[in-house]
C-alpha cells in the first residue's frame, strides 16, 4: 500500500479549500488540465457517471473511460455501455475479470456465492471487479469517479478530492455535493442516455443478481446488496 507523500496531503486539504465552491465542470476542466494524459474515468454507467462522461468528454474526447464489467450485469446496462459509446463516438475500455479466478471461485463457493455471506460477497466483488483496478489505473495518477455524499450514510465524509491509498492515485468526486434531482436535471437537460431501469424504480445499479428496485420512500442504495446490514454495503471499490 503506497503513502500519500505529505506534500500531497498539504496539496489535497488545498485542493479541497480552493475549488469548495467551484462548480462540478470546473473541478473537471481543472483536473483534467492539471493531470493531462494522466486521468481516467471510471464508470458504472451509472446516472453520476453519465453525467460525468459527458462532462470529462466534452471538454477532453481523448479522456480515458473504463468499466469493470463483472459478467454479471443487467442486459439494460449492457445496451447503455453500447448507447454510450455511440452517443459519445468513443468505445469505452471494458475490463473484464480474470476467467481461472472466477472458475475457481465458482468450483469452491458455487455460482450465486454471494448471498451465503459477506466474506464470499465481497470475495467475489473483488475477483470481478477491485482486482482489475490496477490494469485500468496502470501509468495514471487520479481517477474521477461519481461518489455523492447523499447516496449512503457511509459516503458522508467523502471529500471533493481524496487520496486514495489502496489505489496509490488522488481520487476526485466531481459530483460530491449533488442532489439526486440536480443529477436528474443535468441528464434531462442535455440528453444524455440513461440505464432504463432507472425508469422501473432502480436509483441505484450494480449487478444484476446483487440489485433489486426499491419502494417508493426507501434509500437510494437500498437495493443494493439488499439482503446485507447497511454498513456491509461497498463492494472495494472505494475502501475507506
Ligand atoms: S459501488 O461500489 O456501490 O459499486 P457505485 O455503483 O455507487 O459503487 O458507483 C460509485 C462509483 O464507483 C462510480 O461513479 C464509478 O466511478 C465507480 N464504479 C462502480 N462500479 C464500477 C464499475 N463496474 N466499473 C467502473 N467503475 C465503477
Ligand atoms: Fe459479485 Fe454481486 Fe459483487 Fe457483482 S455485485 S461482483 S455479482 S457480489
Amino acid at each position: 500500500m503506497k503513502k500519500p507523500a505529505e506534500e500531497l496531503t498539504a496539496q489535497i486539504a488545498q485542493w479541497n479549500e480552493e475549488l469548495k465552491d467551484t462548480s462540478a465542470i470546473g473541478v473537471v476542466a481543472y483536473f483534467l488540465h492539471h493531470f493531462d494524459k494522466k486521468i481516467i474515468l471510471s464508470t458504472s454507467l451509472g446516472l453520476e457517471d453519465q453525467v460525468l462522461t459527458a462532462m470529462v468528454l466534452r471538454q477532453k474526447k481523448s479522456t480515458p473511460v473504463f468499466t469493470l464489467d463483472t459478467g454479471r450485469l443487467f442486459p439494460e446496462t449492457y445496451d447503455l455501455i453500447a448507447r454510450t459509446n455511440k452517443y459519445f463516438g468513443i468505445r469505452m475500455k471494458t475490463y473484464f475479470p480474470e476467467a481461472t479466478a472466477v472458475e475457481k471461485m465458482v468450483a469452491d463457493h458455487g455460482i450465486n456465492l454471494f448471498y451465503d455471506s459477506v466474506e464470499n460477497r465481497k470475495m467475489c466483488c473483488h475477483i470481478r471487479k477491485v482486482a482489475q483496478l490496477p490494469r485500468a489505473f496502470a501509468g495514471m495518477d487520479a481517477w474521477i469517479c461519481g461518489l455523492r455524499k447523499d447516496q449512503s450514510v457511509s459516503r458522508f465524509f467523502n471529500n471533493l478530492v481524496e487520496w486514495d491509498e489502496h489505489n496509490g492515485l488522488v481520487k476526485i468526486n466531481p459530483l460530491i455535493r449533488w442532489t439526486e434531482k440536480e443529477v436528474w436535471s443535468y441528464i434531462r437537460h442535455h440528453h444524455i442516455p440513461y440505464n432504463l431501469l432507472h425508469d422501473r424504480g432502480f436509483p441505484s445499479i450494480g449487478c444484476e443478481p446483487c440489485t433489486r428496485a426499491v419502494e417508493p420512500g426507501e434509500e437510494i442504495r437500498a437495493g443494493r446488496w439488499w439482503w446485507e446490514h447497511e454498513l456491509h454495503k461497498e463492494c472495494g471499490l472505494h475502501k475507506r
